[in-house]
């Protein structure tokens, strides 16, 4: 029975096939399928961790043939996917082929820099190179759909996960989100070496009060629209096929449940169409939310608001059947959740050959392949950020007779490939800084000690390391956090670099006034450098920067990469400063520029407004000089356009990359604007004493906002503009956009 309905399926699908579309044939399988059924493809549960086998003998075999799993996570190789994939295709009723997600969130095999890492190199096309390598490797071993790209825009430091977004920045976090969904998802969703993507955590979770994980979120809806909504507007638009509900609350009603955001925004303002699935247990964490009396309220309110599948949380499994059959669930919400899986799983040809993603050729042949290396080399040279270079202590020349590496991270091959690493390989594969500066020093130049642990507070290292800094023409110090520091359920209140390493840091220059040193930092998230600003001479931020970390550091320290890369999130001066990002408000008492210390203004009484390292900044081994700013006309018409351009000139002695950056002030309007606004960057590349004209053009569209009755449009006035080399500088020209 179970055949002849698949093969007269199959018949009637390739017939309809050939004359219709997906739909028509989601609709056809539906017809055959039961309410039991259809629950099934909303219920997603978990492989074991690292999987490589099937796991047929517990609970997923059994749900599988019952036809109550439509979707696994945590489940890939063509080992931990095939079997699963034949029991759910020859020993259900109907064969429909289960869908396999994972967390591939910045590489699966060869890792890339950490997501905040990735976007301070300001380069779209490295966002979507590296997530093109990510699809190809996750696919090579069975795997349908990432968890990614998290679009999180965040301002809190001391929240784990800034680490896995892009940043503070509305505008370039909603680029980079198309960027990531163009390269998980390719052109062509039928082809084997793409996967879905899923833009996550909808909505706000980077909102979260005192950037503690899970916490409370509470905006006004302006808020919402104009700062936390666009990058997940931008992924729909790049055609995400998925969404991800998220943990926290939003003004009241956790994320997971909120129909407000999930079908009022989602679906009927901006037609998505692909299926929503909860955060891991989000559905049934509605409950201590205090917003479900119990799981099968949980499972109602979930489905209700428009969360189509449950990642784990056995609730809809359990309790939907009988929700329908009571009627406190539609059962056309069923079918909408059903239908929007299953067209997935016809785009991605799982229905013509549901064995298409597990090929052991593929799988042995594709991981680790060095244009892969070659690239992620190259990426995290170029998501790194210099952030001071006094008395130009880099780069190193190659010919310093002896040079200290000193700190717990200069050896390591573990922390560096950062958080949500997939299945990163933490023994071995990956490059430390050690080993990339022994590919350009002999080993009579180097010297080394670890000096400490990253966290814990034994100094009997101290000795050593100062003693070996004291011996060295030049030291470099590679420190900073642990990659479990950063990530999910991972904030921290205090921004400094953890243990005693800043110990470390202050004796090893009160040993060595004279000699330079830098500091290469590794950490998933700002941190308050105060103290080490004047205390070290360099500070290259590396963040986690992967499988090739320690090559690319290399690269750069030793001058064969120059530094390119700019913050994309704000390093403030402490942690009381937070939140604090480049496009706040100007308040009603702005601080005068002229006079910092004028009493009754918005600021501090023990630290000025402005930020450490501002959004934007990045240093280089040359320099750029920006000139003649131009502007086609100080009139734009709503339908009209105008240009803004300037000079910028490489007028140091190295080749180098520049990250042109736009910003406009919208200086009065019916809600307050923020100070600055970026709406545009292009990334240069000018030889020494090269110069090239930048030019960007500007619409009303750039420049539209929601105003306090949530209509979005522009409003005529004066605009500030300026073209500059980061969100540090001073507005000096303006426009008008006219009625
Ligand atoms: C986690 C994370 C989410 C991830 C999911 C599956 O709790 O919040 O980002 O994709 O569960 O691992």
């Amino acid at each position: 029975m179970r055949k002849i309905i698949f093969f007269i399926l199959f018949i009637n699908g390739s017939f309809i096939g050939f004359a219709q579309n997906y739909e028509v044939k989601v609709d056809s399988l539906m017809n055959l399928m039961t309410l039991q059924e259809k629950i099934g493809q909303t219920v997603m549960y978990s492989g074991r961790w690292d999987q490589t086998g099937p796991i047929v003998g517990t609970d997923n075999g059994k749900y599988i043939r019952e036809g109550n799993l439509g979707a696994m996570l945590n489940a890939f190789s063509v080992k931990g996917t095939r079997d699963l994939q034949k029991i759910a295709v020859e020993e259900t009723r109907l064969g429909i082929p289960l869908l396999f997600g994972y967390d591939v969130i910045h590489g699966h095999r060869t890792i890339f820099p950490i997501n905040l890492g990735l976007s301070a190199s300001w380069d779209l096309k490295m966002v979507e190179e590296s997530s093109r390598i990510a699809a190809e490797e996750a696919s090579a071993e069975g795997l349908h759909w990432t968890f990614a790209p998290m679009v999180d825009l965040s301002r809190e430091p001391r929240w784990g996960r800034i680490s896995e977004g892009a940043g503070e920045d509305v505008y370039l976090g909603s680029e980079i989100a198309k960027a990531y969904v163009k390269g998980f998802q390719g052109d062509d969703l039928s082809k084997p070496n793409t996967i879905l993507a899923c833009a996550k955590h909808y909505v706000a979770y980077g909102a979260a009060q005192a950037g503690r994980d899970y916490h409370t979120v509470n905006m006004g809806e302006g808020e919402l629209r104009n700062v936390y909504l666009p990058p997940f507007k931008a992924a729909v638009d790049a055609g995400v096929e998925t969404f991800m509900s998220a943990f926290n609350e939003l003004n009241g009603v956790p994320t997971s449940g909120n129909k407000f955001t999930l079908r009022d925004i989602l679906r009927e303002e901006w037609g998505f169409e692909g299926f929503v699935v909860s955060d891991y247990t989000s559905i049934n964490e509605l409950v201590p939310h205090g917003f479900a009396k119990d799981s099968i309220d949980a499972a109602r309110i979930g489905m209700n608001a428009g969360v189509d599948m449950d990642m784990v949380g056995k609730l809809y499994h359990h309790f939907l059947e009988d929700l329908v059959k009571e009627g406190k669930v539609p059962e056309a919400y069923v079918n909408d959740a059903c239908r929007r899986i299953l067209l997935a799983k016809f785009k991605l040809g799982l229905f013509d050959n549901p064995y298409r993603y597990i090929n052991e050729e593929r799988e042995n042949t594709t991981k680790y392949k060095p244009e892969f290396l070659d690239k992620a080399r190259e990426i995290a040279a170029a998501s790194s950020v210099l952030l001071q270079n006094k008395n130009e202590a880099l780069p190193l020349s190659k010919d310093i007779k002896k040079i200290a590496f000193i700190g717990p991270l200069v050896k390591d091959e573990y922390d560096i490939i950062g958080n949500w690493a997939a299945k990163g390989d933490r023994k071995g594969k990956a490059v430390s800084v050690y080993e990339g500066i022994s590919e350009y020093l002999n080993p009579n130049q180097i010297l080394y000690a670890k000096g400490c642990e990253i966290l814990k507070d034994d100094d009997s290292g101290f000795e050593e390391a100062i003693s070996i800094s004291e011996q060295a023409d030049a030291i470099v110090l590679v420190m900073g956090e642990g990659h479990h520091m950063s990530g999910e359920a991972a904030s921290r209140t205090n921004l400094k670099i953890p243990g005693i390493q800043p110990e470390l840091i202050k004796k090893i220059r009160e040993a060595n006034p004279n000699k330079k040193i830098t500091l290469v930092l590794m950490n998933g998230r700002p941190l308050n450098l105060s103290n080490e600003v004047d205390l070290v001479d360099a500070i290259l931020e590396i963040w986690f920067p992967g499988t090739m970390g320690g090559a690319a550091t290399a690269d750069l320290l030793f001058g064969e990469v120059n530094p390119s890369g700019k913050l994309t999130v704000t390093f403030p001066r402490n942690v009381g400063q937070v939140p604090i990002y480049y496009n706040m408000k100007n308040t009603g008492r702005p601080i005068p520029e002229d006079n910092p210390k004028e009493d009754y203004k918005s600021n501090y009484i023990d630290v000025p407004n402005t930020t450490l390292f501002a959004f934007g900044h990045g240093l280089s081994y040359t320099t750029f000089t920006y000139s003649d700013f131009r502007i086609s006309s100080q009139t734009l018409n709503p339908n009209g356009t105008i240009e803004a351009s300037v000079t910028v000139t490489n007028s140091g002695n190295r080749d180098g990359h520049e990250i042109v950056q736009l910003y406009i002030h919208d200086k009065v309007a019916s809600v307050t604007r923020p100070v600055k606004e970026l709406k545009g960057f292009q990334k240069l590349a000018l030889k020494k004493g090269e110069s090239k004209t930048v030019t960007f053009k500007i619409s009303v569209e750039d420049l539209k906002f929601y105003n306090s009755e949530m209509k979005y449009g522009v409003e005529p006035g004066e605009f500030e503009i300026a073209i500059a080399p980061s969100s540090d500088f001073r507005f000096k020209h303006t426009f008008n956009v006219l009625d």
